[in-house]
């Protein structure tokens, strides 16, 4: 099964990926994620993207697009993937899409801007597993600390004021085309794509994608 994970910063991808891998047992590819990896590891892509994070911009068409090519070819993808934030930008979209790979399911999730800097305001993160919580909406059990390693969580670099209102500057720029494109995809019957309501409760989309995946409606 591919799935593929759509939505502004803050609105729930990386939450709603764990769920979805565990269940269907496939991998999370986080574009986010492998991106930071790099970061962390100072290499020559480290290098060469950590303002571009920084101040919320995007990361080129053709850096993602290698670092998703070399994922998805990885033993562990051959059962299937969800892809977390990616395609971005209509360019990612169609390459994953000429890959010849079948995309099953697009979901996209729709939260108001105000909601979106409550919620990435209060985010904290274990860096090392991109295990995600929230001081308020989804707290550790120990304060400050992952539940899994007891490793201190942190602040993402990008989270501050001015690099979220990039990001979603970024987000909204390429939305419409991209969900036009998949739009067009599921009237073709290619793939099914949902708009999922991402303001409800976390166990409560979980369970709508569930249904939506099993096709239980
Ligand atoms: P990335 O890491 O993907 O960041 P993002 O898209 O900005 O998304 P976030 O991780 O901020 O949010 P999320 O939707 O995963 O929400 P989360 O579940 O954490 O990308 C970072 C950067 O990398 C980009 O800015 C760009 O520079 C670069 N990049 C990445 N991919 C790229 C690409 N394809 N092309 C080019 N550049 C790329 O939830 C947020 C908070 O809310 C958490 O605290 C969580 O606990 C809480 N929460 C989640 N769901 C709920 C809920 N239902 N109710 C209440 N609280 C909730």
């Amino acid at each position: 099964m591919h799935i593929i994970l759509l939505g502004a910063p803050g609105t729930g991808k990386g939450t709603q990926s764990k769920f979805i891998a565990k269940k269907y047992k496939i991998p999370q590819i986080s574009t986010g994620d492998i991106l930071r990896e790099h970061i962390e590891l100072k290499d020559a892509i480290g290098k060469k993207i950590l303002n571009i994070l920084k101040n919320g911009e995007l990361v080129s068409d053709d850096i993602v697009c290698n670092l998703i090519y070399k994922k998805i070819n990885q033993k562990n993808c051959t059962k299937g993937f969800l892809l977390d934030g990616f395609p971005r930008t209509i360019t990612q979209a169609k390459y994953i899409s000429n890959l010849g790979i079948k995309i099953h399911f697009v979901f996209e999730f729709i939260v108001p801007d105000e909601l979106i800097f409550q919620r990435i305001s209060g985010r904290r993160i274990h860096i090392q597993s991109g295990r995600t919580y929230h001081i308020f909406f989804n707290p550790p059990k120990e304060e400050g600390k992952d539940d899994i390693t007891k490793e201190q969580l942190i602040i993402r670099e990008d989270d501050k004021i001015e690099s979220i209102k990039n990001r979603l500057k970024h987000y909204k720029k390429n939305n419409n085309e991209l969900t036009k494109y998949y739009l067009e995809e599921n009237k073709l019957k290619k793939l099914k794509f949902f708009q999922v309501d991402g303001t409800k409760k976390p166990d409560i989309i979980k369970k709508e994608i569930e249904t939506l995946i099993e096709n239980k409606n």
